[in-house]
């Protein structure tokens, strides 16, 4: 392995160079390197100034993810920053790539900043719900102010050097290799041709400190009604910076970050990030190599296959798209042009972009027109024979190691590919959205379905920038498969007297954007891809409010009234029915506390999570929480229903679920992995791999 940091010195200028591929994160072993070689720069008598930089693609780009939830191990990041900061030698720090978090703090105790033009620089600590907390709290409002310092740290989006030069952030923009023009003024300094400033830097967080002051009250009150931690402990670090001495300041924000990694909202949003992370990467296809794909086959010229295109060609393939209606084929390629042409007018494509991207889309008629493909994705409304029927057929005109993809949620993989000839190159990938709204993927794999099928189309989806989960063909997706769980115990909760606001209100509370008695209205009244994708049981009520007109697209009403601008009003009209169906059952309707709502929600979605592993359709915890989190609005900082059950403690659940399986054994019954995991001392963490 070699030194993840590199020292050597010339000509009295001292080059640290930090060298951990991919992207330079600040790990136990970069921070020891960093230590140490700071360490002999400063004591060294032929070295008078230093040169901090990276190798690669990019400077730092923060704290390593694999080390996250690990016991610390070696110098701390805030302890090297201070040792740069009381470096009697000028340190230059030569940024390029993305500059986030620790690594950035790290910048900003150099004496001067070069960057590489296009390097971008932010802190996203706040979305991990933590604090920049190496100093960072403390000096960047020193540095560029504090309005400008709560806006970088409240929003955690990054902003570009250009930028960073306007706020005093960056001393100098670059064009060219940034170490290479670092070292030159660093040699410039030793031979006393340049000085970096001409005197120290203003203190922008005390210049005025009534404007500092209505900064920070101006940022708490843009927080009213947010309920994360972080951004309130960002503001009153910044606060520290401005009211305390240095030192008190640098201990306030410790203490402020201490907390807030140990907080639950930290550990879910943190558990979040590294869901997506890992998306797409099961560790059983390490080494797997995809297929090369270039050229991509779509069946089906609908709204569906214009939009899968459409995706498809955003990300960089060229497509053919098949239909054998040769209208419907042309009106999909005019769609498609539209949608270019929208996209031209909006400026988020170039009239030379939208050429190029035309170039890569052509229409066929006959199968025999994708024999070039490398992989077809089929976005018919044929139902399972049909598509059975369509592999079959199109078996005859591929090459042999074409992948063919259906993207029916509903259709049995195994099924699907017993009944060609061609069962390993046989897959489902189930797209939520084609469009940017929902990131969620499901890839759903047969029996026979070859590891590297499945690794071209985590790899096509990667390209795509949407989030891939794995599942094993089996009784459903796990969307579907969650999703039912989750409306099924609102069903039976309002047979047990809440109403459908009830339950909407105490989800929205748990942190949901809607309840889930709207959601199915967005989704009856919308009609997009997402909700209960195909195959699962509609409940009873909702059954029932179908059956009355009430709900879905044509009666253009659901569990709410909806007015002209879309908002939704509670509707007698539905209580009565619901009361109706209690009076059918003979149900004496209880009182429903929000809390219960909350509880036998994440009960619910937990156990059939729980069902899911047990049954090996979904691979580990953090793929269910995936769905939930990508797919359908779970709070991300509660992580997704495992996080959340983890959190709750599993043995409270697991007796929670026994109490309700009084009720109905069938849906309440606790899988068999609680009482696994109990025992054991474990939580559903411990199955998420390294
Ligand atoms: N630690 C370790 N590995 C990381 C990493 C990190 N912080 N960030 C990215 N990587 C790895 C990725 O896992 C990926 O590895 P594989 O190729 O093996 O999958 C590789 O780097 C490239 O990442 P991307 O595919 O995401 O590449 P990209 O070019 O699309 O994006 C990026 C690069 C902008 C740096 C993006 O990866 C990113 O945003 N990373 C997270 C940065 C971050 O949030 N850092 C932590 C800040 S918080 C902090 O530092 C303070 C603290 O104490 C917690």
């Amino acid at each position: 392995m070699p030194e993840p940091v590199a020292n050597r010195v010339t000509d009295g200028v001292a080059v640290i160079t930090i060298d951990n591929p991919p992207v330079n994160a600040l790990s136990a072993p970069v921070r020891a390197g960093l230590a140490a070689a700071l360490s002999e720069a400063e004591t060294s008598a032929s070295v008078r100034v230093i040169v901090l930089a990276a190798r690669g693609r990019s400077w730092p780009v923060g704290a390593d993810i694999h080390e996250f939830d690990k016991p610390p191990v070696g110098p701390p990041l805030s302890e090297i920053c201070t040792a740069i900061a009381l470096c009697p030698k000028p340190v230059l720090a030569a940024l390029h790539g993305t500059a986030l978090g620790g690594g950035l703090e790290l910048a900003l105790v150099a004496d001067y900043r070069l960057a590489a033009a296009g390097t971008r620089l932010g802190f996203p600590e706040v979305s991990l719900g933590l604090l920049p907390g190496a100093g960072g709290t403390q000096r960047l409002p020193r540095l560029i102010g504090p309005k400008a310092a709560l806006g970088m740290m409240l929003s955690g989006l990054p902003m570009l050097a250009r930028r960073g030069v306007e706020l005093g952030l960056i001393d100098e923009v670059v064009t060219g290799d940034v170490a290479v023009a670092a070292e030159e003024l660093a040699q410039k300094v030793v031979s006393g041709l340049r000085r970096l400033r001409p005197g120290p830097r203003p203190d922008r967080l005390r210049e005025d400190p009534a404007q500092s002051l209505a900064a920070i009250a101006d940022a708490r009150k843009g927080l009213l009604g947010r309920r994360l931690p972080a951004p309130v402990r960002i503001i009153d670090c910044v606060e520290a910076a401005l009211l305390l001495p240095e030192e008190e300041g640098a201990a306030y924000e410790a203490v402020a970050f201490g907390d807030l990694v140990e907080s639950s909202q930290s550990a879910a949003l943190r558990h979040a990030f590294i869901a997506e992370r890992r998306a797409g990467h099961p560790p059983e296809l390490e080494g797997v190599l995809p297929r090369p794909v270039a050229q991509v086959g779509v069946i089906g010229a609908g709204p569906e296959g214009t939009a899968a295109t459409l995706m498809l060609l955003a990300a960089g393939y060229s497509v053919i798209l098949f239909d054998r209606v040769t209208g419907t084929l042309a009106e999909g390629l005019e769609r498609i042009a539209t949608a270019h042409e929208m996209a031209v007018a909006a400026g988020t494509l170039s009239p030379e972009q939208r050429e190029e991207a035309w170039d890569r889309v052509s229409g066929a008629a006959s199968l025999a027109g994708l024999a070039a493909c490398d992989l077809v994705i089929e976005a018919t409304d044929l139902d399972e024979p049909g598509v059975a029927r369509l592999f079959a057929e199109l078996e005859r005109e591929l090459r042999p190691s074409t992948v063919l993809a259906t993207t029916h949620g509903g259709i049995d993989i195994d099924r699907l590919a017993g009944a060609g000839s061609r069962a390993d190159d046989v897959i489902g990938v189930y797209f939520h959205d084609y469009q940017a709204n929902k990131r969620l993927v499901e890839i759903v794999t047969g029996t026979a379905t070859a590891p590297a099928v499945t690794a071209t189309i985590l790899a096509l989806v990667r390209k795509t920038g949407k989030l891939a989960v794995r599942a094993r063909s089996g009784a459903g997706m796990i969307s579907q498969r969650l999703m039912r769980a989750y409306h099924l115990m609102a069903e039976a909760l309002m047979e047990a007297g809440a109403s459908p606001y009830d339950i909407d209100r105490a989800m929205v509370s748990f942190g949901f954007r809607h309840g889930p008695c709207q959601a199915l209205d967005l989704e009856g009244l919308e009609g997009s891809a997402g909700g209960v994708p195909g195959g699962s049981a509609p409940p009873t009520i909702r059954q029932r409010l179908v059956a009355a007109g009430r709900l879905g697209r044509d009666a253009g009403r659901g569990f709410y009234r909806y007015d002209e601008t879309g908002r939704g009003a509670e509707d007698p009209e539905v209580l009565e029915l619901i009361e109706s169906v209690r009076r059918d059952k003979g149900i004496a309707a209880r009182s429903v506390s929000g809390r219960e709502i909350r509880h036998r929600a994440v009960a619910a979605m937990a156990n059939e999570g729980a069902r899911l592993l047990g049954e090996g359709v979904a691979s580990c915890p953090l793929d269910i929480d995936l769905v939930m989190l990508a797919g359908f609005g779970f709070p991300r900082w509660r992580g997704g229903p495992m996080q959340t059950a983890d959190q709750a403690g599993l043995l409270r659940i697991r007796n929670d679920l026994r109490d309700y399986a009084r009720e109905d054994a069938d849906f309440w019954q606790p899988a068999d992995l609680w009482d696994d995991l109990i025992k054991n001392g474990r939580k559903f963490a411990d199955l998420n791999g390294g």
